[in-house]
């Protein structure tokens, strides 16, 4: 496990275990979140909204520091991340009702929350958090392209090399996409020698897209840097597919369209798109 922190990418991020956060009596919704948000988080099934909450705000905290606020204007920071669908889609930030350039990632698993922002101009960024566990055989045959089968089979922990390589795929995905559906094959994690390259949907993103990895309290960590102005403007995504299932998909939001999005929790369950 490369155990080297982000320093060097142009991004702030955080990481806590949702208990650390309880600990610190941070989860307040009422004084963290946005009109906009609360309705969101009503809408939520009740034992996901404690996560969601979290990262929520653990983005804000990043959010506050980095544009010199104080704690008590959380509640002026909206985050939307779902269409009108209720889709997941590339976090966008408002602060007094006023967008912000700038791009942030959140994710949440299993007891712990990432997340990265940036003002920094054309970059986009990505982060994943997996939980260390194990995982059927068939899982890597599933949703892993051949050359990322290789790298576990290589590998002397295979349950580790496939939470490696699927927090990359993930994290990769949220910073390259253009709010198309996240297709564990069509990104491709390749080891090199001083770290990793990425291709996404079938474009080698070579040294446009730069991945950290690493490992805290049981959680892999990953955070993907995409320079959009050079990469993002040539992806050409699939055509969005439709469907008409109507279960919970997306984060434990039931959508009232029945368009559907996986989460982690899908594809670790072996449903397949
Ligand atoms: C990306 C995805 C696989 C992550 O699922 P997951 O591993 O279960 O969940 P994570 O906790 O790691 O990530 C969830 C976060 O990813 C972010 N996210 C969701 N969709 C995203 C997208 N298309 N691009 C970038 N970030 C996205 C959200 O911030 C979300 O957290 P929030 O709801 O608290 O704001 C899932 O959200 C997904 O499939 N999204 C795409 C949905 C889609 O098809 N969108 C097309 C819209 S046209």
């Amino acid at each position: 496990m490369n155990a080297e922190l982000p320093a060097d990418l142009p991004v702030a991020w955080q990481f806590a275990t949702i208990t650390d956060m309880d600990r610190s009596g941070v989860p307040d919704a009422a004084r963290w979140l946005a009109d906009d948000e609360r309705a969101t988080w009503a809408s939520l099934r009740a034992t996901y909204r404690r996560e969601w909450t979290a990262g929520r705000i653990l983005a804000k905290q990043l959010i506050l520091q980095h544009q010199g606020l104080s704690p008590s204007d959380a509640r002026a920071i909206n985050i939307t991340s779902r269409d009108s669908h209720g889709r997941g889609i590339r976090p966008r930030v408002a602060i007094h009702g006023d967008v912000i350039p700038c791009s942030l990632s959140i994710s949440h698993a299993d007891g712990a929350v990432l997340a990265a922002f940036t003002t920094a101009g054309g970059v986009s960024v990505g982060v994943d958090v997996v939980r260390r566990q194990p995982f059927a055989p068939a899982f890597s045959r599933r949703w892993f392209t051949e050359l990322e089968q290789e790298s576990v089979t290589a590998s002397e922990d295979h349950d580790l090399e496939i939470c490696r390589v699927w927090a990359m795929k993930e994290a990769v995905y949220k910073a390259a996409c253009q709010d198309e559906p996240f297709a564990p094959r069509l990104t491709e994690i390749r080891n090199v020698p001083n770290g990793h390259r990425c291709a996404y949907r079938g474009l080698d993103l070579a040294d446009r897209c730069r991945i950290r990895i690493w490992l805290i309290d049981n959680h892999v960590c990953s955070v993907a840097v995409v320079n959009d102005t050079t990469a993002r403007v040539q992806l050409r995504p699939a055509p969005a597919r439709r469907t008409t299932r109507t279960r919970c998909l997306t984060n434990e939001f039931v959508p009232e369209s029945g368009t559907a999005a996986y989460t982690t929790t899908d594809y670790l369950r072996g449903d397949k798109p």
